[in-house]
């Protein structure tokens, strides 16, 4: 099988190895009985496995991974418990049967799955099928490896079995991910979500989260998250509906969110008339013959735009895009330090780049909003609502939901 990652400084096999603290940290999340097989159909250089070899020595270990020289057994096996392994493709239609096991049997399995997008392969339809995932995309170009791992893992899982992952954000938080945490929350029991401080992952700047499932029993409506701190200490616990973990599930933004939602009632979505990108590309601005606003233009503590970016009438004839008005907050949306860029249109019109997101709100509200994300609580409720694998970003939808 060919794997196709969209980044070029992506490692093709996504070999981001886990720290040991987090593979210690995943297995003593699961709370099972000493399970009979445990399997980790990623497993490199062992990290989880390791961890769970320590926990449950009288377990069988099947362990597979696609690359020939993935060396799972470098690590100590203080019980010489039994551990199988196999240098197989885990995608394979068929795997149960490569690794002699059955399907719907195994009682634990661990998962930290490759980041890449996999080039797609008409078995991968059937995978998602019997996993009952096959509805949650639109487009098979939007699956990635992630949705295809936990299909697998779900289908080798006896029923009850639990399922320790280590998955990437746009999963936890994206808007397009929702049917998929719809189809989670509604088919098995998600029991704990952890998020993970960013750089965990040595090589990669992506941010990623611990998730326990149990397969087939959705009996909770809660679901219980905490945050690993920078400093090694778990947050406290937060207990959040089945319905808000649909939206998103990062204890960073929840946490902010419950903290603001019980002392300010309104959003900005409940005072904004309009919300919308800018339609020039960066590259455009150099051949325009007039100037276009862009990220790099904000001016550090300065309320307004730069006076250079206002447009005269002359100018204002040629623009074709969308343009922000007098009233207006510019935002980026994108980008180093993006929640420290915010000013106001003040008295002519101007062209913005697509990093920058127009918020048009009721002129009564304009000071008070403006004032709001300006501040050092605004600064972290922005930062709390992007997502993003490395480059953060923030969404219109994401931005109407915050409470001033
Ligand atoms: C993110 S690493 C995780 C390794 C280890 N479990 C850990 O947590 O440190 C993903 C692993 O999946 C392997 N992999 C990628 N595609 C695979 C496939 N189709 N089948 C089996 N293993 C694959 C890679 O070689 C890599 O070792």
């Amino acid at each position: 099988m060919i794997l196709t990652n969209n980044s070029k400084n992506a490692d093709p096999l996504g070999r981001y190895y886990t720290d040991p603290i987090v593979g210690s940290l995943l297995v003593n999340s699961i709370d099972i009985e000493p399970p009979s097989t445990v399997i980790d159909l990623c497993v490199g250089k062992g990290a989880l496995i390791e961890e769970a070899v320590r926990k449950w020595s009288d377990s069988t270990f099947i362990t597979v991974d696609i690359e020939k020289n993935s060396s799972p057994f470098s690590f100590n096996n203080p019980n010489n418990s039994q551990i199988f392994h196999y240098t197989e493709n885990s995608l394979n239609l068929n795997l149960a049967e490569r690794l002699g096991i059955k399907w719907g049997q195994a009682d634990l399995a661990l998962c930290n799955p490759p980041y890449i997008r996999p080039k797609w392969n008409k078995q991968f339809f059937e995978i998602l099928e019997e996993a009952n995932l096959s509805h949650v995309f639109q487009k098979k170009q939007d699956i990635p490896a992630d949705m295809l791992f936990i299909a697998q893992n779900l289908r080798l899982l006896k029923k009850g079995g639990s399922l320790g992952l280590i998955l990437p954000d746009g999963i936890i938080t994206g808007e397009k991910y929702q049917s998929f945490r719809k189809t989670l929350c509604t088919n098995h029991r998600v029991s704990k979500v952890i998020e993970l401080p960013r750089r965990i992952f040595k090589k990669t700047d992506a941010k990623a989260y611990i998730v326990v499932i149990t397969k087939d029993i959705p009996d909770s409506d809660f679901i219980t998250i905490q945050r690993l701190e920078e400093s090694g200490n778990l947050s406290p616990q937060l207990q959040i509906s089945t319905e808000s973990a649909i939206k998103r599930i990062d204890y960073s933004y929840l946490v902010q969110s419950h903290k603001i939602g019980q002392q300010k009632k309104r959003s900005i979505g409940d005072v904004a008339l309009e919300v919308f990108r800018g339609t020039y590309i960066s590259s455009e601005r150099k051949s325009n013959n007039f100037p276009i606003f862009h990220t790099t233009d904000f001016l550090t503590n300065k309320r307004y735009v730069p006076a250079n970016y206002k447009l005269t009438l002359e100018m204002q004839k040629n623009i074709q895009g969308v343009i922000a008005i007098p009233g207006d907050i510019l935002i980026a949306r994108v980008g180093r330090n993006f929640n420290k860029k915010i000013c106001l249109v003040d008295t002519k019109k101007v062209a913005i780049t697509d990093c920058i997101l127009v918020l048009r709100v009721q002129p009564k509200y304009r000071l008070e909003v403006f004032s709001f994300l300006t501040s050092s609580s605004g600064g972290i409720a922005l930062e709390a609502i992007s997502h993003g694998v490395g480059a953060k970003f923030i969404t219109p939808k994401s931005l109407l939901e915050l409470k001033f």
